[in-house]
């Protein structure tokens, strides 16, 4: 709280932003010049973070994360609004879900109040690397690790948890353009009883390689089957799917081995609030063949169309549902939902 407070009035708070090329930015790491560090100890609890420059970090080569992978992320963004001011969405969310993920993978975690405020405080002392309104947003990725060193397999004396910054443009090349998926049924990214529900680091190691076969041809991403059926939508190497026809907008049901999206849990209330029926259920895979539409969804992504065949143009639906959370994230309509955070440099 007190380095939030100090931040957002120190008088010395400069408001001019770093000269870089705003507007060719994509989802590369910028550095910037802060990240946030609290660590503690296995069965205490979090305290004293504080604000470094950014930075390498040393860890021990037998640390838990690198060793046996005991690590989670999580991916928000914040906006520049027209006024200067700043807006994060939902951030109470990503602090909810990496405590279950915590809690699955055997780690402490900072409880929701003092997550949302190592965000605050790591997004206004990078102030200065968020994109001007329209150019893009400054993401910011939180990671919770087993930093601690172990030998056998068991959970790591010691934890550490990060904040890290960098800003951001469009998550695919194609930008709004339909992006092209490859329907993948032999290498799958999670299985009943794992970790796919989670934001654990593993899972997306686990489909670089199903990712760099679909790169090489030519398509954008990978879109996974599941494990034991190999005919029901699960997610995208790094989004959740959704698939409209008529006036249903249907997604895979989280059960364990899909993530539970923030921008997906978000898109369903917006679709809803405007006439949809939003069904959560099994999809079979045949059901793209008939679909009037296919979106992904993630805070990195947004909302991105998938090709169909026979249509290659942004749907109609996915442009609506794009255009109404990308607006309210940005601050350009009003926030009846309730789920922006204002963060004021004074
Ligand atoms: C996000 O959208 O925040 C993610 O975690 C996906 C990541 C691969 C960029």
């Amino acid at each position: 709280m007190e380095l939030v407070q100090k931040l957002s009035n120190a008088r010395d708070v400069q408001k001019e932003l770093v000269d870089i090329d705003w507007d060719n930015l994509g989802f590369s790491l910028t550095p910037t010049d802060y990240m946030y560090v609290m660590k503690c100890c296995r069965g205490e609890h979090f305290s004293d973070g504080e604000l470094r420059r950014f930075g390498n970090i040393e860890l021990s080569p037998s640390s838990g994360v690198l060793n046996y992978g005991q690590g989670l992320y999580e991916g928000l963004k914040a906006y520049r609004k027209k006024d200067g001011n700043i807006l994060l969405f939902r951030p109470e969310e990503n602090a909810m879900r990496i405590q279950r993920g915590a809690d699955r993978m055997c780690m402490p975690c900072p409880p929701v109040q003092q997550f949302v405020e190592a965000v605050k405080a790591t997004v206004l002392a990078n102030h200065r690397w968020i994109p001007p309104a329209g150019k893009g947003s400054l993401y910011i990725r939180p990671l919770l690790m087993g930093s601690g060193a172990v030998l056998g397999l068991a959970p790591a004396p010691e934890y550490t948890f990060l904040i890290y910054v960098s800003p951001v443009g469009n998550y695919f090349k194609e930008g709004l353009a339909p992006i092209n998926l490859l329907v993948e049924a032999e290498i799958h990214r999670a299985t009943p009883g794992g970790t796919g529900g989670i934001k654990c680091i593993g899972n997306y190691a686990a489909v670089l390689k199903a990712q760099a076969a679909a790169k090489a041809k030519d398509f954008t991403d990978v879109l996974y089957l599941d494990s034991i059926r190999k005919k029901y939508l699960e997610e995208v190497s790094s989004c959740n799917v959704f698939v409209v026809k008529d006036n249903v907008i249907s997604t895979p049901a989280v059960e364990g081995t899909i993530l539970p999206g923030i921008t997906r849990k978000s898109i369903m209330d917006v679709a809803r609030s405007q006439g949809f029926k939003v069904e959560e259920r099994l999809i079979a895979v045949d059901e793209l063949l008939e679909a009037d539409e296919v979106f992904c969804t993630g805070t990195a992504v947004v909302v991105s169309p998938g090709e169909l065949y026979g249509n290659n143009g942004v749907g109609p639906v996915s442009q609506q549902v794009y255009s109404t959370l990308i607006n309210l994230q940005m601050g350009l309509t009003e926030d009846t939902m309730g789920w922006t955070l204002e963060l004021k440099l004074k």
